[in-house]
């Protein structure tokens, strides 16, 4: 049976490990999405290779080409619709996104965030978690709205902090999280398993009214709801 593959962009600022890995998860036989183009705001991303190097069209499209935000993203706009893409994919694109660019792809675009919102919006989310002495840290992946780094939640993914852990190596435990976390996130959505309705996601498979919190483990994958067992794993 042929699966119709959601049309997917994803939007890049640098080094572009997660659109990476959002590839190699849509390349699997079974995916529910493709990934048909790449765009930066930063010609020198070096994420702009990697896709280029998996034969995923590759476009920079530099916000110091246009005089204005609007005419930026205009562009960007353009060419997402050249593409007929119908979910974009924001992973690590360090530009924020006027209301009416979030409008226009409400509920059809994603965003990954380093921390497990809404704690640590913004920049230097490791620093500040290292600083605030958490014993656990992570990521998620939720819709984009107008609000930075505000939308629903989708899923989230959580690490252990250790004591004897820097930001560089907390960054790389996350980074990994995230790379296990976004796939089966996107997969979520590109499935319509999980919808924005409102200010809310709908998770079809829960049941609208189940209101329970769910937890994706990224030693798994599995999206199982989380037990004291696996909290207790977050202990020192
Ligand atoms: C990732 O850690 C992502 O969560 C973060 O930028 C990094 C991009 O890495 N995004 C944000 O901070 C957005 N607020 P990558 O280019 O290797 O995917």
């Amino acid at each position: 049976m042929s699966i119709t593959k959601k049309r997917v962009a994803v939007l890049i600022s640098g080094r572009g490990s997660n659109m990476k890995t959002l590839a190699e998860a849509a390349s699997g036989p079974r995916a529910s999405y493709e990934i048909v183009g790449v765009i930066s705001d930063k010609p020198e991303a070096t994420g702009l290779n990697h896709a280029a190097a998996l034969d995923i069209e590759a476009r920079a499209i530099s916000r110091k080409d246009f005089p204005d935000k609007t005419t930026h993203e205009a562009a960007i706009d353009a060419q997402l619709k050249r593409w007929n893409v119908e979910i974009v994919a924001l992973a690590g694109y360090m530009r924020l996104l006027s209301a009416d660019f979030v409008e226009t792809w409400k509920g059809r675009m994603v965003n990954i965030h380093p921390s497990l919102l809404p704690l640590f919006k913004g920049l230097d989310t490791h620093r500040r978690a290292l600083e605030g002495g958490l014993r656990i840290h992570g990521c998620t992946v939720h819709f984009v709205t107008a609000e930075m780094d505000g939308g629903p939640i989708i899923a989230q993914a959580a690490v252990p902090v250790s004591p004897d852990d820097n930001e560089d190596s907390l960054t790389r435990r996350v980074l990994a999280a995230e790379h296990q976390l976004y796939p089966l996130a996107l997969d979520l959505v590109a499935t319509g398993r999980a919808q924005l309705v409102g200010n809310r996601v709908a998770f079809d498979h829960l049941g609208a009214s189940s209101g329970r919190e769910r937890i994706l483990s990224p030693s798994t994958g599995h999206d199982g709801e989380a037990d004291l067992e696996s909290l207790a794993r977050f202990t020192p």
